[in-house]
């Protein structure tokens, strides 16, 4: 029997992930930044793909999030709904793309559907950002919620820390997810919040939940592409589960290819073209006349 209630080819139905929590079936989420990656995680068979703001770090080498902008994003979320035709392809609005107003948020958020071909788009926060999120919806844009570690605003949170540790942090998040479904959202991201209050407001949500650093109790979990398949040389946070050495795997690779060309192995017979016999003759002899000429040329 298929695990999905009504996909059967081409985009994932927005409304099997309500119905795959229901029948607590596990999401899988990861992030893209390529035509490649977008590929690939479609072969993988994963629900979401999310174009992820942690492309400003990943893939831009900035030290955080932050330095995003809308076009660099777009540029990259083009790439990945390319490649990634059967998941759902959700772009996470960078800092400054929906904080200033509504009409901004909505604005920005119908150029990722429009202008780059995603299917919905995540947001950072509660608080001010429900208004943004019930505007977005409303313009007929779905929504992701992501709240806990909300790395945009990591300065405030005093650093890239677990959220939700007091019993009075617990239950603020707690009614922040649930405003986010209330607002609109489709699903909800908690990111480095303790498993059991993942689990707790898990429970209480009729959307799904995808955890990063949240334990096994969300109804889906989300992983970055480069700390997944070990390709970030930075210190990766304590809920990465790295599943490859890519980068190892590329370094060796290099340096194979770099000791090839220098000791002339690369390239072989067969990575060159041929010409046809009485063709190389021909020319052969029209650069032995050529050499002459120019010979007599610079003697005079
Ligand atoms: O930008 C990102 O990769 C994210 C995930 C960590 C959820 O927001």
């Amino acid at each position: 029997m298929s695990k999905y209630a009504s996909w059967t080819h081409g985009k994932l139905p927005l409304t099997e992930l309500a119905e795959l929590k229901r029948r607590g079936q596990k999401l899988a989420m990861v992030t893209a930044y390529d035509f490649p990656s977008g590929r690939i995680a479609d072969e993988a068979g994963v629900e979401l793909v999310l174009v992820g703001d942690s492309a400003a770090m990943v893939v831009l080498g900035n030290e955080s999030t932050v330095p995003v902008t809308m076009e660099e994003l777009l540029m990259l979320t083009r790439a990945v709904t390319r490649g990634a035709t059967r998941p759902l392809v959700v772009a996470d609005m960078p800092f400054g793309s929906f904080q200033v107003s509504d009409e901004v948020a909505v604005a920005n958020a119908v150029r990722f559907v429009k202008e780059a071909g995603a299917d919905a788009v995540k947001l950072e926060g509660a608080g001010p950002t429900l208004s943004r999120v019930q505007a977005i919806v409303g313009a007929g844009v779905p929504v992701m919620g992501h709240v806990g570690l909300t790395p945009q605003s990591a300065t405030m949170l005093g650093g890239f820390k677990a959220q939700g540790r007091t019993a009075e942090k617990a239950e603020r998040l707690y009614e922040d997810a649930l405003a986010l479904e209330a607002a609109g959202c489709f699903a909800v991201v908690l990111e480095a919040v303790p498993a059991a209050v993942a689990g707790r407001v898990t429970g209480a949500l009729s959307v799904p939940t995808i955890g990063i650093g949240a334990g096994v109790a969300c109804d889906g979990q989300v992983l970055v592409w480069h700390d997944l398949l070990g390709l970030y040389a930075g210190k990766a946070p304590r809920f990465v589960k790295r599943y490859a050495d890519l980068a190892g795997e590329a370094k060796r690779a290099l340096e194979a290819y770099v000791d090839d060309v220098r000791e002339g192995r690369f390239p072989e017979e067969q990575h060159t073209y041929a010409i046809p016999d009485e063709e190389l003759e021909a020319f052969e002899s029209w650069v032995a006349s050529h050499d002459v000429a120019q010979a007599q040329h610079e003697q005079r």
